[in-house]
C-alpha cells in the first residue's frame, strides 16, 4: 500500500505528524511506500521550496528508520528537486512517481533516476484515457494483438518504469495484468520518438 504526504506539508514536524495520522487512520502494521506528493503545495505549482523540502526529507528518513514503511520516495520531483534533497541525505529517494505516457516521457527525470537507482513510477500511463484513441498507437497494438492500453503499459515496463494505471472496469483491471509480450526494439524506438499522444491532456509542470 502506498500513501502520500500532502504537497502542502512542508515542515519537519508537520511531516511526522501527517504520517502518524495516516498510519493510525489506516490501522496497519506497515506501509509499502510513503511519498512526498509534490515539491510544492498544489495551490502554488512550480514555486521553489528547496529549503522546506530538505526538512521534509529529513523527516521522511526518520519515518523510514522507524520501520513503519518499506520504502520512501517523492512524486512530481524534477532533477533539481531530486538533487536538492539528495545533497545531504543519508537515504536517497527510492521512487519518483511522475506523469509518463507515450509521447510524454520526461526524459531528463527518467535518465537521472535511472543513473541514481531511483525507480520511476509512471502515473497516468494512459494519459487518463487520452491516448486510447491515438491512431498510431492503435495500429501498433493491432500488430501485437493487444489493446492500446496494454501496449502503452508494456511500453513503460520495457523502458524500466513501473506503470500505475487506474481502472474501474473489472475487464480493464484484468487486461492490465496481461502484459506478457515483447515490443520489438524498432517499435520501442518508434514509441519513444512519438509526439505527445494526448496533447490536450493536462500536463504537470514537473519536467526541468
Ligand atoms: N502522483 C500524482 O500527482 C498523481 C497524479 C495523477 C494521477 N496519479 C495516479 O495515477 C494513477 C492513474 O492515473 P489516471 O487515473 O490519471 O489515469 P490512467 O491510468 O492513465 O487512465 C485511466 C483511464 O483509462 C481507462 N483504462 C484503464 N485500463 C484500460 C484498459 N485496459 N482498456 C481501456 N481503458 C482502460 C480507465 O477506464 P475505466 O475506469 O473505465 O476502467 C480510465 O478511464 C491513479 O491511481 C492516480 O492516483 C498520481
Amino acid at each position: 500500500m502506498t500513501s502520500k504526504l500532502p504537497g502542502e506539508t512542508k515542515t519537519y514536524d508537520g511531516t511526522l505528524a501527517d504520517f502518524d495520522a495516516t498510519f493510525k487512520a489506516l490501522d496497519i502494521d506497515y506501509l509499502d511506500l510513503y511519498l512526498v506528493h509534490a515539491p510544492w503545495p498544489w495551490s502554488q505549482i512550480g514555486t521553489n521550496h528547496d529549503k522546506e523540502n530538505v526538512d521534509v526529507w529529513r523527516a521522511m528518513q526518520e519515518i523510514y528508520k522507524s520501520g513503519r514503511v518499506k520504502a520512501i520516495g517523492v512524486s512530481n520531483f524534477n532533477v533539481h528537486d531530486l538533487q536538492n534533497v539528495m545533497q545531504d541525505a543519508e537515504i536517497a529517494p527510492m521512487v519518483d512517481q511522475i506523469q509518463y505516457y507515450v509521447g510524454f516521457t520526461e526524459p531528463k527525470i527518467a535518465d537521472f533516476a535511472k543513473q541514481n537507482n531511483i525507480l520511476v513510477e509512471a502515473y497516468s500511463p494512459l494519459a487518463t484515457g487520452g491516448l486510447l484513441n491515438n491512431e498510431d498507437v492503435a495500429a501498433m497494438a493491432k500488430k501485437y494483438g493487444v489493446s492500446v492500453a496494454q501496449l502503452a503499459l508494456r511500453f513503460c515496463i520495457q523502458n524500466g518504469l513501473l506503470p500505475l494505471p487506474k481502472a474501474t472496469s473489472a475487464a480493464h483491471i484484468e487486461a492490465n495484468k496481461e502484459l506478457d509480450f515483447t515490443i520489438q526494439d524498432e517499435d520501442m524506438d518508434k514509441l519513444n520518438n512519438m509526439p505527445d499522444t494526448a496533447p490536450s491532456h493536462f500536463h504537470n509542470a514537473t519536467q526541468g
